[in-house]
């Protein structure tokens, strides 16, 4: 059993905290936010993710894991300190460091001994060796000789199944110099011994590159089949049938492909500038990854002129009823959604709204500040569709994958279902009198 401290309880650290706790680790995990940590004192999550609450109250109760808002305690009593704080993006697509260096800073000030720093958050290239350099400078001011190493392990967890994605890892990346590191690091997870998952040993900048590396070739995956699609509906073809068709060949594989309005979320948009302006900084150019930015936002608008093309451009009188504004389902996250794109469009195109989603109606309101006058907020999917001239699936909840067809039909006004993603097949939808609209088919 050993003493870890993870700064920062966003959905990376909680996750973790909660998880490490789990396979049997001592874990304090630290956050500035004293009203987030009140909550999670009380066992209370400030977002959804699956399994997550149950886990953090059950390790809680058995004394594997607390919060804190003292770095300088945590940091004192354990030997690990996970670094799991946020990394968004600046307005010139720069990766906003401000965080990890603040937390860097208080860890070296609170070095008590040997301490292994291990970086989660998603940052630059060559980040892990500044982040040696700082704490070697601090430890001289402070006139202290303590031995340490920053290791680099980033995630892979994707929100709405991160509990599940932590403890069953398709690879975990271990990036330092220091054996001493890679020994105790390794050790943490021999729980997953049984899994045979790979473990990758390598030095900072790949395990860093790695990070970045996968999640673009992901998003170039979903941005390539989003326009194969696009042009699946221009020559007559079905993208379900395309991607199949290619998924099955081992080399491409099945996952990623599922056409849609736009990938979204904490990560992908954030990552792919983020890649671009790092190869920039060393002089070199990823134009594939440039092209996936600007694709995916097409993409988005591609699914205004959809239904402007049917409906119209003019749209005043008409209600639309929106389900799902999440990114993605199983989460109540909105960041970089496709619905903040499309939404304020088909309002100002004169569309009244009507909107539903399980988990991120909350969430939504925040972004949507100001356009009260043109949404109503609604309490389940039926409600939503009540007198609309047409229903969009923007984002495919499970619960949105039965729906019943005939009643929603009997609640609407107009017969337009667009399923942005193709969660329905056009004769299913068409036999209870819709018009269908799918991606790409
Ligand atoms: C992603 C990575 O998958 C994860 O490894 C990393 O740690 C964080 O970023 P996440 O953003 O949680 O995870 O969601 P993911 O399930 O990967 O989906 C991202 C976006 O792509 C969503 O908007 C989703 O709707 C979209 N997507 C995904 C598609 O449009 N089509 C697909 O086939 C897959």
């Amino acid at each position: 059993m050993k003493n870890i401290a993870v700064i920062g309880a966003g959905y990376v650290g909680l996750v973790l905290a909660a998880c490490l706790s789990e396979l049997g680790e001592n874990v304090i995990c630290v956050d500035k936010d004293k009203r987030k940590l009140e909550k999670l004192k009380k066992c209370k999550v400030h977002f959804y993710e699956q399994e997550l609450s149950e886990l953090i109250k059950k390790n809680m109760k058995d004394k594997k894991l607390e919060f804190s808002e003292c770095t300088d305690y945590a940091v004192r009593k354990s030997e690990i300190i996970y670094i799991a704080v946020g990394t968004p993006s600046k307005d010139d697509g720069s990766v906003e460091l401000k965080f990890v260096y603040d937390a860097i800073t208080d860890i070296a000030n609170s070095m008590n001994g040997y301490k292994i720093i291990v970086n989660k958050s998603t940052v630059p290239v060559g980040t892990g060796t500044k982040l040696k350099e700082t704490i070697k400078k601090r430890l001289k001011e402070r006139g202290k000789k303590y031995e340490f190493d920053v290791v680099s392990n980033p995630e892979f967890l994707r929100e709405g199944s991160a509990v599940y994605d932590f403890m069953n890892p398709d690879r975990i990346v271990i990036g330092t110099n220091s054996e001493r590191a890679r020994k105790v690091i390794r050790a943490v997870y021999n729980a997953f011994d049984n899994k045979k998952v790979p473990f990758i040993f390598t030095n900072n900048e790949s395990a860093e590159l790695i990070k970045y590396t996968s999640n673009c070739f992901l998003a170039m995956k979903i941005a390539y089949i989003n326009e194969i699609a696009n042009l699946c509906e221009k020559v007559g073809a079905n993208i379900q049938h395309v991607a199949n068709g290619i998924g099955k060949d081992h080399r491409i594989n099945s996952k990623y492909l599922q056409p849609g309005p736009g990938f979204g979320g904490s990560c992908f948009p954030k990552d792919n500038l983020a890649l671009v302006r790092i190869a920039k900084e060393y002089g070199e150019e990823v134009s594939i990854v440039d092209q996936v930015i600007k694709s995916n936002e097409k993409q988005k608008l591609r699914m205004i002129l959809k239904i402007t093309n049917i409906m119209g451009k003019n749209l005043v009188d008409k209600k639309i009823a929106i389900l799902g504004l999440t990114f993605k389902p199983n989460t109540s996250d909105m960041r970089e959604s496709s619905s903040l794109v499309i939404i304020p469009k088909l309002i100002d195109c004169g569309a009244y709204i009507q909107v539903f989603d399980p988990e991120g109606i909350d969430e939504a309101k925040k972004y949507f500040n100001g356009l009260e006058h043109s949404i109503k907020y609604c309490g389940d999917e039926f409600e939503a569709v009540s007198g609309v001239d047409a229903v969009i699936i923007l984002t495919e909840w499970e619960k949105f994958r039965n729906l019943d067809l005939e009643l929603l039909r009997k609640n609407m006004k107009g017969q337009y279902f667009f399923d942005l993603r193709n969660v329905y097949e056009r004769d299913q939808v068409e036999k209870c009198d819709f018009s269908y609209i799918g991606v790409g088919k």
